[in-house]
């Protein structure tokens, strides 16, 4: 079966990368990571994808600018045979430029269950509205900002003893299953098609 060639985005610690560079290591799923790529040089996953043996790419936008960042990675995915773009943590906007170049091939993981909570604070901002019922979302990106068809979604529920960050930690948890078992089941029906 063919396996789709991938990169995965950053711009931090990089946990939810680090799953699916190990799911694809072990087989679970079925696809190439061809290199990870981050805007900010003081990223830890950059270090760990090449812990992992994968190349790692910075993309500095401090350096470039937006439009000469996005130039230089649009070609090196062209370059690279790039099938299907990841973001795992990528704190910047790709322009709709950009995400047009790319037509559905962007997916995106948001720590909410979207259409709740878009942004870069989403986790936060559930916390602070009090909502008893939160989640991840696994989507493709279109041109508006944490939007597009939603592939997954998953619930986290708030429980009275818990701080932000006992919430936050559940969010990460389910992030990092149901991202790997989404993209396996989307690679597998795209492959198929
Ligand atoms: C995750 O919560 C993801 O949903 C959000 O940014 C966070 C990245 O965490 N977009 P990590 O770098 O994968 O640990």
């Amino acid at each position: 079966m063919h396996r789709p060639r991938i990169a995965i985005f950053i711009s931090g610690t990089g946990t939810n990368m680090a799953e699916l560079l190990k799911a694809c290591k072990s087989g679970f799923l079925k696809a190439d990571p061809i290199f990870v790529a981050s805007d900010r040089d003081s990223a830890k996953g950059l270090t760990t994808a090449r812990n992992l043996g994968v190349e790692s790419l910075l993309f500095s936008y401090k350096d470039l600018g937006r439009t000469e960042a996005e130039k230089c990675i649009a070609e090196t995915l062209e370059d690279r045979n790039i099938e299907w773009i990841i973001l795992a943590g990528y704190m910047r906007i790709l322009s709709p430029e950009f995400v047009r170049r790319f037509k559905g091939r962007i997916i995106n993981i948001h720590p909410a269950l979207l259409p709740a909570f878009p942004g870069a604070h989403a986790i936060e901002d559930a916390w602070n509205a009090g909502v008893k019922t939160t989640g991840v979302t696994v989507h493709i990106v279109d041109e508006e900002v944490d939007h597009g068809p939603i592939l997954a979604q998953q619930e986290v529920q708030r429980v009275t003893s818990d701080t932000i960050y006992t919430l936050e930690e559940r969010i990460h948890n389910v992030e990092h299953t149901l991202y790997k078992n989404t993209l396996k089941t989307f690679f597998e029906k795209e492959c198929n098609k």
